[in-house]
């Protein structure tokens, strides 16, 4: 049994946990709100989520921040999104250093505006030597686009004669994905906010993961909703293909 934090007992808790973070939008409209407001309160559940699950010690945690998709909203909401993530990474660096965790980031970081790079960088590099926790945040990123970039270099390094064909097996294939070699498949997906989708997210790495959906928006989902879905995530049978 693990620690809790509302009461229950939890027998497993996930390796790597991965999060859909959905509904920032529609919960700030909830409120009569613009969609701003709800990023931000999207980012306090973001701390508070986070400390839970290093309490909790879950080895990593991954939260789906950007899509690759998401460029195609207004510039407006961009900006405004880029901005905050810039403004938590350094406002949150002193607490995650305290707390052990480390910053890693994954996607097509390269097209993120260069200030909001350096901040990411700069709290990758103040926390590279916390080992408590792994915190992935998948900023610019798409499952699709992963897979791709992977194919890319792996085909370039058959033409070069660097690999045969034939060599190329699943493991083999994986070392080339964004989160090899410092994350294992995470085995315990949640989304929130109602949709019943996965967008694009770690199309590769979800293949035998635990799904879970709830209807609370992201800004609500907060240490009891978290608990919530460690029970049930402790409740599942893993098969894995095989017979028990
Ligand atoms: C999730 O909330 C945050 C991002 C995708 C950046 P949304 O912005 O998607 O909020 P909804 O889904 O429109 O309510
Ligand atoms: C998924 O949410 C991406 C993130 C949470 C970062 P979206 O709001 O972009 O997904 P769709 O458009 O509902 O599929
Ligand atoms: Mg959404």
């Amino acid at each position: 049994m693990t620690a809790d934090l509302s009461g229950l007992p939890l027998s497993v808790i996930p390796r790597h946990l991965a999060i859909i973070m959905d509904g920032n939008g529609r919960w700030a409209a909830s409120q009569g709100r613009g969609r701003l407001a709800g990023h931000s309160a999207g980012a306090e559940s973001v701390r508070v989520i986070v400390e839970a699950c290093r309490r909790l010690d879950i080895p990593a945690l991954t939260l789906y921040a950007f899509s690759e998709e998401n460029w195609g909203r207004p510039k407006s909401e961009i900006n405004a999104l880029m901005a905050l993530l810039k403004r938590f990474l350094y406002r949150e660096r002193a607490l995650l250093r305290r707390q052990n965790i480390r910053l890693r980031a994954i996607g097509d970081l390269g097209k993120l505006p260069s200030a909001t790079r350096a901040a990411l960088e700069q709290t990758a590099e103040a926390t590279a030597s916390c080992d408590g926790m792994i915190l992935t945040l998948a900023l610019s990123y798409g499952g699709r686009q992963e897979i791709t970039h992977a194919c890319r270099t792996l085909s370039a390094q058959v033409l070069a004669g660097e690999i045969k064909p034939d060599d190329i097996t699943p493991e083999i294939f994986e070392s080339y994905l964004y989160t090899s070699p410092w994350l294992p498949d995470p085995d315990f997906l949640i989304r929130t906010s109602g949709e019943i989708r996965i967008s694009n997210f770690l199309l590769w790495q979800l293949a035998y993961c635990e799904l879970y959906f709830t209807s609370t928006p992201w800004p609500a989902f907060r240490e009891a909703e978290l608990m919530e879905a460690l029970v049930s995530f402790a409740g599942r049978q893993r098969r894995f293909g095989k017979l028990e």
